[in-house]
């Protein structure tokens, strides 16, 4: 069994704390953000307040706290901006034209509560509304503009759209191992690797602490995208809270199809083992961090 680096039911209740501090801010930006269009305003905190795991939140908070021992304002600021570019990208992955899902954190997808149009159209607010969060609440402008352009990276043509756009043409067309490390590589580790290294920035972590945390980063979001396809085919969509077996019905490239299940246990488990290699030169205070790789092996949602 891996080492334990803090017990799962601590973790448990950290990641609790981590996700309510999300929330506060998500809710309070979302608040204090005037002139959304009142019908969009809705069916933007339809999605964004809707029970996600906050997972790439936690992680901004945790690699700024194992960096400078606190969880600093801007933290919090961009940990809300990494969960909007993340619901965003879940509102348009689940429309019809891609990967066409009824459910999503437990409720109807943003487009069977809403209507096609508004699900794009608040996507699209969810996207813009995350830098310009990152634009007005960093006060310091040089941390703001890094945070900026490592998010725009990772989630633009070059990250996630290209993992999704690969991710499509890859239905029913039989890839392997290249393909698929590309797609996931793409659509999930990248935001994974942003998410660490913008907590790294917004504790002003040092040239080789930013290089380590991008490596957690990837290899936890790879990891995470494995054991998302895992429980696509093991786990049930009460379990999901979306619907499972999707994956096989629209013939995607994953793990599971791909390598096997047992392959896929065992790539995710080294990839866990990779990400708590990366972290060799932080001390006690990336505990989390390294118990949040190994959680992620087990986790059931
Ligand atoms: C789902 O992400 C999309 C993937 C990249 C696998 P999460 O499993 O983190 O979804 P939420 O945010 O908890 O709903
Ligand atoms: C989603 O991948 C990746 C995104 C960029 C949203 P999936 O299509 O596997 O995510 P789920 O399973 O619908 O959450
Ligand atoms: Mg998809
Ligand atoms: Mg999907
Ligand atoms: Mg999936």
């Amino acid at each position: 069994m891996t080492e334990q680096y803090i017990s799962s039911d601590e973790f448990k209740g950290l990641l609790a704390g981590a996700a309510g501090q999300v929330n506060s801010a998500l809710a309070c930006l979302l608040e204090k953000h005037a002139g959304i269009h009142s019908d969009l305003k809705r069916a933007m905190a339809y999605s964004l307040e809707a029970p996600g795991k906050r997972i790439r939140g936690a992680m901004v908070l945790w690699c700024c706290e194992a960096v400078c021992g606190e969880i600093m304002p801007g933290a919090k600021a961009a940990a809300g901006a990494v969960e909007m570019v993340h619901t965003y990208s879940l509102v348009h992955d689940d429309l019809p034209s891609l990967d066409d899902d009824d459910m999503r954190r437990g409720q109807p997808t943003c487009h069977k509560a809403f209507g096609e149009a508004m699900a794009i159209l608040a996507g699209d607010a969810l996207l813009t509304f995350a830098f310009e969060v990152l634009a007005v609440e960093i006060s310091d402008a040089e941390a703001a503009s890094k945070l900026i352009s490592v998010l725009a990276k990772a989630s633009g043509g070059a990250g996630m759209i290209a993992g999704q756009v690969a991710d499509i043409a890859g239905e029913k067309s039989g890839g392997g191992l290249e393909m698929l490390e590309y797609i996931h590589t793409n659509k999930t580790a990248k935001m994974f690797e942003a998410a660490a290294v913008m907590g790294g920035i917004c504790g002003g972590a040092s040239k080789e602490q930013i290089s380590d945390l991008r490596g957690y980063g990837m290899a936890v979001g790879l990891g995470f995208q494995v054991a998302d396809d895992i429980l696509d085919v093991s786990a049930s969509s009460e379990e999901l809270g979306k619907t499972a077996g999707k994956d096989a019905m629209q013939e995607k490239i994953t793990y599971p199809a791909v390598v096997g299940l047992d392959e896929s246990k065992r790539i995710a488990n080294d990839l866990a083992d990779k990400a708590i290699e990366s972290l060799s030169s932080f001390d006690g205070k990336a505990d989390v961090l390294r118990q949040l790789s190994i959680e992620l092996l087990s986790r059931s949602r």
